[in-house]
């Protein structure tokens, strides 16, 4: 078994597939984890990358034999990982050692006759298992991978069990976080997706970015992706005469322009040619053109972005604040959950506060602290080296790579002090008249009127939170006091005397925020909540001002 799950965090291995048929399969040496951890985020992504172009993705009929089936694809090559999960039916994911493999699999595979309709011939790396009738007899199933988050009940018991709320933060982030396997698939799902656009441009790369890579993502969050053509800029070599030859291409009005077209005609591909690619809009006017669509066989809803480089740095940076200590983490997932749970966010595209802003609101607060807990967007510059730089459209975007090179000042408040002070941090926070800004580390006068103004850490004349309304944003603001007053309360902190308790309590309805929220919650939880439930009734009269007078001292 363990052959197979080398590489992979402890927590995820032990819940790898249970058996192990009698093939060929590489294994890797004992430094090599080590070596990854001090990896930088390029490098990670790159070796992902890799191993998803060395992968497939295998539809499996109801009834199968695992080792016959391993057996069968490992006479095309040494199998590194697979692993099975089911969306609307069985797939396995399979990564071989070698790509060569991949090309000896796609000649033995058939274009499937098709009767009444026709198909289109093209030949990816999404397959269907065939199994022969007279075999399917009763094999036992192969274990399959979760791919999705737990629901809110299910958090709620999971951290009732806990015994500290510190325990319970750490548990969300585990609970929550994307599986190594679930990963694999996402860029397994880009590398399908590189295959379609390669037609045109074969240098492309699909990367990535986004929850998928910033070290927050959520199991279920959606795939956003970048159509990276930088390779095709890369200049050959000039020999000597003086001589040299341009391609003639076609111009456009402006970058955007081009964008939109490119992203206009790969969108028609994914639609008409891509396997198991439905519902393709393309969303080509907004900020950042997009095409969006839904990959059945992974059950992902995938952005599909171009010319976006910066988005993508602002992905390595949240990845770095993300592993520099784990408490980030475990903040990062709670105040997302958190705000979930209380409709501050939404799947929608709306006036909602978003995930992105969420998480760099819990790094300025965590700047703030005494002494930070992170460094400053600046200092991370100071940090890089000469390799690090990187200017993208006229932005210096230079932040350092080498994780060992940033020394952090000794602060040990517990995750549970952290999030009480974020909520009354936030509770109390001038928004009338500061902007949040990650570089500095500091509030800055606001430049415009905006409810909430969140520098963006990179094109530094921009607010990310710009789409957020007054109204939003005093939901927001309750939602602090009234969470920040919860932890205040004995009760809540303690297991004994009330269910659920710690953090699992500010996940119930509140009582402060208005609309939008008594619909939303079942009345399942309210009988276990009933102490809660006094303890808000109670916020009513005193907690707005427990808060701010704690705020303002
Ligand atoms: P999820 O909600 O889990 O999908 O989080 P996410 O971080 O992936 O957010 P989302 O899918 O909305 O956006 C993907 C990435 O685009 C983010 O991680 C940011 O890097 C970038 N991004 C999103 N919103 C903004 C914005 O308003 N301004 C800027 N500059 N970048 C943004
Ligand atoms: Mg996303």
């Amino acid at each position: 078994l363990d052959r197979f799950c080398l590489g992979f965090e402890p927590q995820t291995q032990k819940r790898f597939t249970s058996t192990t048929p009698a093939i060929k399969v590489q294994t890797e040496s004992k430094t090599t984890k080590a070596a990854k951890e001090s990896r930088t985020f390029q490098a990670i992504q790159e070796e992902r990358r890799e191993q998803a172009e060395r992968s497939v993705l295998i539809s499996c009929p109801p009834k199968f034999n695992e080792n016959k089936f391993l057996d069968y694809l490992s006479k095309h090559g040494t199998i590194n990982k697979h692993f099975f999960y089911n969306t609307y039916g069985a797939y396995a994911v399979v990564e071989f050692s070698s790509r060569e493999s991949i090309a000896s699999l796609k000649e033995s595979t058939n274009i499937p006759a098709v009767e009444h309709e026709a198909a289109v011939p093209f030949k990816s790396r999404l397959l269907s298992l065939k199994w022969p009738g007279s075999q399917s007899s009763n094999h036992p199933m192969p274990k399959f991978q979760n791919q999705s988050p737990p629901s809110i009940n299910e958090i709620t018991q999971l951290l009732s069990e806990k015994d500290s709320i510190d325990e319970q933060l750490q548990c969300l982030a585990e609970a929550l976080q994307l599986t190594e396997e679930n990963i694999s698939l996402r860029f397994l799902v880009c590398s399908l997706l590189q295959d379609i656009a390669g037609a045109y441009f074969p240098e492309c790369i699909i990367r990535p970015f986004g929850s998928t890579v910033n070290s927050f993502g959520k199991l279920g969050c959606d795939v956003d992706m970048i159509l990276d053509l930088n390779g095709i800029y890369a200049t050959s070599q000039k020999k000597g005469s003086g001589l040299s030859l341009e391609y003639q291409v076609k111009r456009g009005a402006s970058e955007r322009a081009v964008t939109q077209s490119i992203l206009s005609v790969i969108g028609k591909c994914v639609d008409q040619f891509g396997p198991g690619c439905v519902g393709v809009q393309n969303i080509l006017q907004a900020r950042c053109p997009l095409v969006r669509f839904a990959h059945q066989p992974s059950g992902f809803q995938c952005d599909l972005t171009a010319n976006n480089r910066v988005a993508m740095k602002s992905s390595e940076l949240l990845f770095l604040y993300g592993h520099l200590d784990p408490r980030v983490r475990h903040l990062v997932f709670s105040v997302r959950c958190w705000a979930r749970a209380h409709s501050i966010t939404s799947s929608i595209p709306g006036a909602w506060i978003t995930n992105f802003s969420l998480t760099v609101m819990v790094v300025f607060f965590l700047q703030q602290r005494n002494p930070p807990i992170l460094p400053t967007l600046d200092r991370l510059k100071e940090l890089a080296g000469p390799s690090d730089k990187c200017v993208i459209e006229g932005n210096d975007c230079t932040i350092v790579s080498d994780l060992s090179k940033i020394t952090l000042q000794r602060n040990t408040d517990t995750s549970e002090k952290l999030l009480q002070e974020f909520f009354e941090f936030y509770g109390n926070f001038p928004f009338n008249k500061a902007s949040i800004n990650i570089r500095k580390g500091k509030e800055q006068t606001k430049p415009e009127t905006t409810a909430l103004y969140i520098q963006n850490p990179f094109e530094t004349t921009l607010n990310v939170s710009k789409n957020v309304n007054a109204t939003q944003l005093e939901r927001f603001v309750a939602l602090c006091r009234e969470s920040a007053w919860l932890l205040h309360q004995k009760e809540i902190l303690n297991r004994s005397s009330v269910s659920p308790w710690g953090f699992a309590a500010l996940l119930l309805p509140s009582v402060t925020s208005g609309a939008g929220v008594k619909s939303r919650r079942k009345k399942k939880l309210e009988p276990a909540s009933s102490r809660i439930k006094n303890l808000l009734d109670s916020l009513k009269i005193k907690g707005g001002e427990t808060v701010a007078k704690k705020g303002s001292a």
